[in-house]
């Protein structure tokens, strides 16, 4: 009997497919970038299972270009705003993702950007290259305090917990708001739960752990920003459109707040111009997962959920788990 067929939509780390080749038949991209929509439609076609990333856009002209027998998609993330679950559903396609694993290399990522932007690393990197710097001053590069500052979190979930946890081993006091209220983490670090007007209100930086939904899209805006402290500091390693970049940049012009850390961007790999001409500004290219351990954990996850679905077996991470019941 013909092996099973996987695509997988771009490289991940060689031990992942060298797993994923001991049962599969595989065909990697090749290429250093996503595929396009076109050669997606047409890579797609015929395969038993797709490995993909967050780049490609999985809804039911993808699926249906695959053809029936393709039983199971998994993400090389954990957010998965690129799928269209209900379409998937209706197909009875499994979807996954890589929940758990890349939790501390993200919340390590947004706790550097937050410091960075606080202690202005990035710009007075560039002063000294650039050989401006002509010595000690008393009132050179003045930046913002961490400890005993308000760390206001947005989405308290895996990655906003571990966050919290960082903020409160440096000294900062943590508010969050979430759609479900965790006393175990409030317990714990001493973290306050508060409606949205209050964490825009009272946080010193504002870090973004919410997925990207309907209802999360801006989710900071021009109201939300005129609505924080001139001196706060956003954080964004969610998803680019948690945050009307537009509106962001003019705040940072404007000194609405004070500073923003960036990981991601509303149109990657597209930034918006107006915001790489500030300094008050740290953009890094949506690496936040990116350590060489969490890139195997992710890989590892989806070629077990690839393996798992195609031998008849339930998946460990599944995003629309009603497709299981059929
Ligand atoms: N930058 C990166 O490379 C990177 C890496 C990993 C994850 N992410 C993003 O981080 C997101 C969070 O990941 P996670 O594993 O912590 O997910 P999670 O599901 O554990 O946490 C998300 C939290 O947001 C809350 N939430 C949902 N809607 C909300 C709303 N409207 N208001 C307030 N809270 C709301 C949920 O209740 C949940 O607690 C992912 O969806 C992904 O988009 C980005």
């Amino acid at each position: 009997m013909a092996r099973p067929n996987v695509l997988v939509t771009r490289m991940v780390p060689q031990e992942n497919l060298d797993r994923l080749r001991e049962h599969f038949e595989v065909e990697v991209n090749a290429e250093d970038r996503p595929l396009t929509r076109a050669e997606l439609l047409a890579k797609v076609k015929g395969r038993d299972a797709i490995l993909s990333m967050l780049t490609d856009t999985i809804d039911g002209e993808v699926l249906d270009a695959a053809g029936p027998q393709c039983k199971v998609v998994a993400n090389f993330a954990v957010g998965y705003n690129n799928f269209d679950v209900a379409a998937a559903t209706r197909r009875g396609v499994v979807l996954t993702n890589t929940p758990g694993v890349l939790d501390d290399a993200t919340a390590t990522l947004a706790f550097t950007l937050l410091l960075a932007t606080a202690r202005r690393i990035v710009e007075a990197d560039k002063y000294v290259r650039d050989g401006k710097w002509t010595g000690w001053a008393p009132l050179f590069f003045i930046g913002l305090d961490v400890d005993g500052r308000t760390l206001g979190v947005a989405g308290l979930g895996r990655i906003g917990k571990n966050v919290a946890r960082k903020g409160a081993a440096f000294g900062m006091k943590v508010i969050y708001n979430d759609v479900r209220r965790d006393p175990e983490l409030e317990a714990a670090i001493g973290a306050r739960f508060v409606d949205k007007e209050t964490l825009l209100a009272e946080s010193d930086f504002l870090t973004l752990h919410v997925p990207l939904l309907p209802e999360t899209r801006h989710y900071i805006g021009e109201k939300e920003l005129a609505a924080m402290k001139p001196t706060a500091v956003l954080i964004n390693a969610a998803r680019g459109p948690v945050v009307d970049e537009k509106a962001l940049a003019r705040a940072l012009k404007d000194k609405v707040i004070w500073g923003a850390g960036l990981d991601v961007f509303e149109n990657e790999p597209m930034v918006e111009p107006e915001l790489l001409g500030l300094d008050n500004v740290i953009v890094v290219p949506h690496v936040a997962s990116g350590t060489t351990e969490t890139r195997l954990n992710m890989g590892r996850i989806a070629v077990e959920n690839i393996t798992r679905v195609l031998t008849g077996e339930a998946p460990t991470t599944c995003v629309n788990p009603e497709v299981l019941k059929r």
